[in-house]
């Protein structure tokens, strides 16, 4: 008779434990690209224990989240939700569902988030034409309009507030020359929403995506995302279903809307925060915030300019929630960067891409755009480049 060998039972190694003190999170102010600071009362509405993913009270709280979203964007999409996970999740879910294999997507490229588009649809299996402008610029109506033309694309994809270069990019007109071509519209608001005037219906944008920690003063990991009627036609008419299961919008449609059916537990301290971030900014209105957005940012050009800093972007183009400073001759931006966090507690960001060492990128988005914030970064930044 053969016996068994004895397997000998595992032991518990203490390799990896540690005997961490609680947790301890500096008081940051955040004035980057993002994420920006959560407001107080956001913070405070997810300091509650979860509810059932299915419960009445949460699907109801659902419910509100999805019609103050569409106030938000100014649109009436009807699927309009939150994606689980940050802006690129919810980028990615506007292209899986926009997008077969084969289909000719057009990115209008003029920073980092436009390469990243372009990334994400070659991977749904996109044949990807771009255009480019210089990290700084924007494109004309009229360069948009003929590149429709030329290409001929199922898909055009635009960023509306690219985060590297700190670049509004105009819409009038945009989603009408799709409909000529008869080409779907992707937006990217991620560094828009809630802080620059948006109408998405108006602009007939047929897909948008967001994300919580900017605009809209959440904690980052749940991000709007909204498909139009045309857009939804083309996701019933496909051939395959969405390459990605998680973010398929013909699943998760049944979740968000009247059948509730289990699609994933969803990140519900997540959702509190966004409706409260949401019921904020509906509290004070979108004209007033945009309006807020719009002269915290001027204050902040002006205190620059006092200093002797420029801004890389021209002021018709310059977005009021991220502007890019350019970095002085013969100063070290990431030295800057380091010392505005270590001595005086404040984030900004460094330049990414092409602009990377060129200058420094301030963010001023949802409860931090505040001309009291601006004057405390202009004084530790007059310090530390003094
Ligand atoms: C314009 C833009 N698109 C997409 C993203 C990706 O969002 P996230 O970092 O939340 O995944 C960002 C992030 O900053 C962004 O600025």
């Amino acid at each position: 008779m053969v016996t068994a060998p004895s397997i000998p039972s595992p032991t518990v190694r203490d390799t990896h434990r540690s005997t961490l003190a609680p947790l301890v999170v500096p008081d940051r102010l955040l004035l980057g690209p993002g994420p920006s600071n959560a407001h107080p009362q956001v913070i405070a509405a997810m300091n509650h224990q979860p509810l059932g993913h299915l419960d009445p009270d949460y699907l109801a709280m659902m419910d509100e989240v999805q019609e103050l979203l569409r106030y938000t964007w100014q649109t009436d999409h009807e699927l309009t939700y939150a994606i689980a996970g940050t802006g690129s999740a919810a980028m990615e879910a506007t292209l899986a569902n926009a997008i077969e294999p084969g289909d000719r997507v057009l990115v209008a490229v003029k920073g980092y988030f436009g390469h990243r588009l372009v990334n994400m649809a070659q991977r749904y299996g996109a044949e990807v034409v771009t255009i480019q402008k210089p990290w700084g610029e924007a494109f004309t109506l009229e360069e948009i309009t003929a590149a429709l033309k030329t290409h001929q694309p199922a898909v055009m994809a635009i960023v509306h507030a690219e985060t590297s270069t700190g670049v509004r990019q105009p819409l009038e007109g945009v989603g009408a020359a799709c409909r000529e071509q008869g080409c779907l519209l992707v937006v990217d608001t991620v560094t828009s929403l809630g802080g620059v005037p948006i109408f998405l219906d108006d602009w007939q944008v047929d897909l948008a995506y967001s994300c919580s920690q900017k605009g809209l003063s959440c904690a980052p990991g749940i991000s709007p995302f909204t498909m139009g009627p045309r857009a939804v036609e083309k996701l019933e008419r496909r051939a395959k279903p969405v390459a990605n299961w998680y973010l398929d919008a013909a699943l998760l449609r049944q979740y968000w809307g009247s059948a509730r059916v289990y699609h994933h537990t969803a990140p519900i301290n997540l959702t509190y925060a966004l409706r409260e971030a949401l019921r904020l900014l509906a509290e004070e209105g979108l004209e007033a915030r945009w309006q807020r957005h719009q002269s915290t940012a001027e204050y902040l050009w002006a205190g620059l300019a006092e200093l002797g800093l420029s801004c890389h972007v021209p002021q018709e183009f310059r977005l009021p929630t991220l502007t890019t400073v350019r970095v002085p001759d013969g100063v070290d931006a990431k030295a800057v960067g380091r010392q505005l966090l270590t001595e005086h507690n404040i984030e900004v960001g460094g330049g990414l891409g092409e602009l990377a060492g060129r200058v420094w990128r301030i963010g001023l988005m949802g409860h931090n755009s505040d001309p009291q914030h601006v004057d405390t970064l202009l004084q530790a930044l007059k310090t530390v480049l003094d």
